[in-house]
């Protein structure tokens, strides 16, 4: 089990298929997850097990690998709650991850959104352009930029989980397309479908970068370059002179507005 801790969890389920059901069980879906970087004895820190849970996992594994075998179980590490532990970002990537926070209460109104959809009067369009330039500015320009142009330029950039990233991105730039082009046309069901598929796609994103790749990067950036990424971030904030503040209260705005319906 030793040697098997430090192996990539895409190895070790090839070899030992079950495990891909066991770690199911928990809710970790390891088998689907096209990102694949965790090494077996990061899963359970990764995905922020209950130490309870944690013990019981890692022997049923073990079991599964080596049936036979004397097996070490990793003891759990938080001692004082049922409660998973909490991630520690590094500040620039927690900057990146608190910039989750608008986009993801963005696309959490965005089933009202689409339920309401009114592509004939100017107020319902605008409703969506300013969705839409949400999307383009804040998510895009201001946020995935930084990820792009500044950090994605500290690791490989043909590894698996980066062209995942760098995909995730193009997809949602073919979403927004799309959105404008049914807007335009008055069809309400395609850019409803764009909308929502908008949303599942970074809803899945942002929890793959806050759950999987920041930790990891975090773990493989040296102090140094924690301190220059955090630079780096604020001068692209103020060249671009952008102000999130209009985002906010677009966000604040529509949560009102939907709380009264
Ligand atoms: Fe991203
Ligand atoms: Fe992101």
């Amino acid at each position: 089990m030793e040697a098997h801790l430090n192996k990539g969890i895409k190895e070790i389920i090839d070899q030992y298929p079950d495990v891909e059901k066991i770690l199911d069980e928990y809710g970790i879906g390891c088998g689907p997850c096209n990102v694949g970087l965790c090494l077996l004895k990061d899963i359970v820190e990764i995905h922020r097990l209950p130490p309870y849970q944690e013990g019981e996992l890692m022997a049923r594994i073990a079991k599964t690998i080596d049936p036979e075998a004397d097996i070490e179980i990793p003891e759990a590490k938080a001692a004082s709650a049922d409660e998973p532990a909490e991630i520690k970002y590094s500040p620039p990537m927690k900057k990146l991850v608190d910039e989750h926070i608008l986009i993801k209460r963005w696309i959490a109104l965005i089933p009202t959104v689409v339920e309401h959809l009114d592509v004939e009067s100017n107020s319902g369009r605008q409703l969506i352009l300013d969705g839409i330039d949400m999307i383009r500015s804040y998510a895009d320009r201001y946020h995935h930029a930084k990820e792009e142009d500044i950090l994605f330029k500290y690791f490989d950039e043909n590894s698996k989980i980066l062209q995942v990233m760098y995909e995730d991105h193009t997809s949602g730039r073919g979403h927004v397309k799309a959105m404008l082009e049914a807007l335009e046309r008055k069809d309400k069901t395609t850019l409803g479908e764009h909308l929502m598929a908008y949303r599942a796609l970074l809803t899945e994103h942002i929890k793959k970068e806050d759950e999987i790749l920041y930790p990891w990067m975090d773990r493989n950036l040296s102090t140094r370059q924690i301190g220059e990424l955090f630079t780096k971030f604020s001068e692209a904030d103020d060249q671009m002179g952008f102000s999130p503040e209009k985002y906010e209260k677009f966000v604040e705005a529509l949560e009102k507005q939907f709380q009264k319906k």
